[in-house]
């Protein structure tokens, strides 16, 4: 054991992303939630101060203009869009995710234009996307195919209108293929869609490289927002003037103050606006982001293989065989950020996780087996990843 202590203090000591966990606030407790609810960077509560006593308190309405409220939205997705490999002028913050699966898929069956009825959707999905896509599907008459991704190429065809895919699947942290899969999506003439909930702030995602053509994600997991912080839509330039929201609310209009009855629309990410922004949230969002100044997401990407290597490692050196037994790919190639073990005594699953919580291990789980552990490169070391692997193992009365 104690040899997995030494590498795991040279491991940390060679890190040079070490340092941003000074940027978190951060107790002693090793948390690996960070896919569902990333830490709060420290200076975030002085900035909410601020927006609160002055931007909202003394400003009050002038805010909007002098405080770069309306504009939050755009600015806020320029912020983001490195972190996802796209140019600026294409994100757009606001909404839940479940919301812009919604404008993302009706606007691609627009886009992909008649004749075409299917939708194929990841059967694999975090359920909201599932749920979204098949209301949308009998709104704009077509047909949801639930296909796995793997065998999305053999299930694409002339009907095929848009293909809706998770980029690391939520349950078992496998990455997908989304180079290869958009080239196959866009080989039979349809339009990708990509959930990146699970990808962006944890490892490069390309979007503008791969040819992407919508995309959509959350930004409290490994962006840090905050809980229930705004999502965000993804619309590839080349698709914006086609672009037709099934939301087109008044802050997409062009004009959203000349308050005409006719709707036109606004040109660029605007367009995919909904209501009046989520300010408080998104201002956290936006100071959140911070942290993120001058971090290379392929060192983040780099980290978080070397943690999750080493956090499987330990596993497999302190828990006995038969106990747990890993769920996410092996192959670099295909691991998003987090390990989910599955627990092979059937109805363990949550007294283990409700253990290893009360042992100061954080991590979560999905129903009926599956312990999940999220590494977040930004806050989360290799000590951490060394004790967390001992208190399971310890947990599981090794
Ligand atoms: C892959 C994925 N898609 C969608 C969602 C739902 O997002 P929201 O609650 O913001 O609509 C989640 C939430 O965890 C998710 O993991």
């Amino acid at each position: 054991m104690s040899d997995f202590r030494e590498r795991a203090e040279a491991l940390d000591s060679a890190d040079g992303l070490a340092a941003l966990r000074e940027l978190f606030l951060l107790d002693d407790t090793v948390y690996l939630d960070g896919n569902s609810l990333g830490a709060l960077p420290a200076h975030v509560p002085a900035r909410m101060q601020d927006v609160l006593t002055r931007e909202w308190g003394s400003l009050r309405i002038r805010s909007w203009d002098e405080s770069g409220w309306w504009t939050a939205p755009e600015r806020i997705g320029d912020r983001i869009a490195p972190l996802v490999g796209a140019a600026e002028g294409q994100i757009v913050v606001g909404d839940s995710t479940s919301v812009n699966v919604f404008k993302a898929v009706v606007a691609a069956t627009r886009l992909a234009g008649e004749g075409r009825d299917e939708i194929l959707v990841d059967a694999t999905t975090f359920p909201t996307d599932g749920y979204i896509a098949s209301s949308a599907a009998r709104m704009t008459g077509h047909r949801v195919v639930p296909v796995a991704p793997s065998d999305v190429p053999d299930a694409l065809g002339p009907r095929t209108a848009a293909v809706l895919l998770n980029h690391v699947d939520y349950r078992t942290g496998r990455l997908h293929d989304l180079p290869g899969l958009t080239a196959a999506v866009h080989d039979a003439g349809a339009l990708a869609v990509w959930d990146l909930c699970h990808s962006a702030g944890a490892l490069p995602v390309g979007l503008d490289a791969h040819g992407v053509d919508l995309a959509v994600g959350c930004t409290y997991k490994y962006l840090n927002g905050g809980p229930g912080s705004p999502a965000y839509l993804y619309v590839a330039e080349r698709h914006q003037a086609a672009f037709d929201s099934p939301l087109p609310g008044w802050t997409s209009h062009a004009d959203p103050f000349g308050m005409t009855p006719g709707y036109v629309p606004a040109d660029g990410s605007v367009r995919g606006r909904v209501g009046t922004p989520d300010i408080l949230s998104m201002l956290a969002l936006e100071a959140s982001l911070d942290v993120w100044d001058g971090v290379p997401v392929e060192a983040v990407r780099a980290k978080s293989l070397a943690l999750t290597d080493f956090f499987l490692e330990c596993v497999a050196a302190y828990v006995p065989e038969g106990r747990v037994t890993p769920v996410t790919p092996v192959p670099h190639g295909e691991r998003g950020s987090q390990v989910s073990l599955r627990c092979e005594v059937p109805g363990e699953t949550e007294a283990v996780m409700r253990a290893l919580v009360e042992r100061g291990v954080v991590g979560d789980l999905r129903r009926p087996d599956i312990l999940r552990f999220g590494f977040t490169p930004l806050y989360v070391g290799f000590a951490d990843a060394e004790r967390a692997a001992r208190i399971l193992a310890e947990v599981l009365g090794v």
